[in-house]
Parts: C-alpha cells; structure tokens; sequence
C-alpha cells in the first residue's frame, strides 16, 4: 500500500511514521509527502528519509476546487490508498473527502469529542481537565468528528504546564499514529456506523 502524509509544521508525527515504517513495523510505502507550506521542517524530514515531496499553496489557485484537484491528481499518480493527516493545517473539501472515503486519517491532540479545532491542547489545559490525550480518527466532513480508531489518555497534574502537557500528548501521538496506521494497512479497521472494530 502507497501512504501519503499531509504536513503543514515541524512533522514530529510524520518522523514517527517514518522510523516506524523504517524499523518494518509499517508494513507499506510512505511514498509521498504532501505540504501547503514550503518552508515547513515536515518537508526537510522527508527530503531526509528518501522521501517524494510536493508542495501545493493555496495561494497559487483561485478556487479550493483547483488547488484539492491538483493535489489529488498527484495522489493519483502516486497510487496512494491511504491519507495520514499529520498537522496539516487545512480542511479538505467534502469532494476530497469522498474521493478517499474511509481512507483519511488524522490525529487530534485532544480526547474527541472533546477540545475540537485547533487548540486542542491549550483548551484542555486551560478547562482544567484531569485527563486529556491524542486521538486517531478516520475523517469525515465534520471537522474532528470521524469515527475514532484509537485514544490514549494523558493524566493532566498540578505540575504541568502547558509546554509539558504537550510534550506529554505528543509523545503518545507518536505510538498511536504508527499503530493505527500499521492496523489500516492489515485491513484489520472495520467501520460499524460511528464505531470502528479492530478485528483480531
Ligand atoms: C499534533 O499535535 C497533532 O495532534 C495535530 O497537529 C500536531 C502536529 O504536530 N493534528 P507535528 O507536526 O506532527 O509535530
């Protein structure tokens, strides 16, 4: 199976994916990295490991329409059968998302439903919660809404800080994201409505 991963930070999530695939325990090709900003640190980890980048700036295109219709025909080129969303920080269209149905993933840095958006951490800390922690979904058009593969909780302390917190969350995302990814590959993600049966 082909993989591309979406970047659009510093891709900590994607190196995680990369030494997980290099140590053979992703079982596929992370044939391509796909980033919407040039100067991200994602693209100098997969220029590192080997890996095909390709940049596509919204700014460059007049409509979203243009700009997913490029991307997608890359993806097509590549074979790509699975999407990994690591940090990028943009919402694919509804046509996008039916293009690859039951094939996006993405990770959140917060326990869904809680903490939707982009400050799932920040939120978290700031709302007082005991516990937080990433999880895996598959996507869907409703923003942080998919059926969830995978969560693992964080225990949130009174020593914490918001920077240790998500050192903490981000050390997780790191196991889960390669898990998950690994059970896609093996077929083994089953969607039952909202829920999704990890077969044995
Ligand atoms: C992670 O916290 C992830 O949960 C969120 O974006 C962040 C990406 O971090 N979706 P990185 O670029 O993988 O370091």
């Amino acid at each position: 199976m082909n993989i591309a991963v979406f970047c659009s930070g510093s891709g900590t999530n994607l190196q995680a994916i990369i030494d997980s695939q290099k140590k053979g325990y992703i079982k596929a090709e992370i044939k391509l990295v796909v980033s919407d900003m040039p100067d991200c640190y994602a693209l100098t980890r997969a220029k590192n490991a080997g890996i095909k980048t390709v940049v596509v700036e919204r700014k460059n295109y007049k409509v979203k329409k243009d700009f997913e219709a490029e991307i997608i025909n890359t993806l097509k080129k590549e074979g790509i059968g699975l999407i990994v969303l690591a940090g990028y920080m943009r919402m694919l269209s509804e046509d996008f998302i039916k293009a690859y149905e039951n094939k996006i993933l993405n990770i959140h840095p917060a326990l869904l439903p809680s903490f939707k958006g982009t400050r799932g951490i920040k939120d978290a800390f700031e709302y007082g919660v005991k516990v937080t922690g990433p999880t895996v979904h598959f996507v869907t058009v409703d923003m942080d809404a998919g059926p969830v593969i995978m969560q693992s909780p964080v225990k949130v302390t009174e020593d914490d800080t918001e920077e240790s917190l998500a050192q903490a969350i981000h050390e997780e995302e790191h196991k889960i994201y390669p898990r998950a990814i690994q059970l896609f590959v093996e077929g083994k993600l089953k969607i039952e409505g909202r829920k999704v049966r990890i077969l044995k």
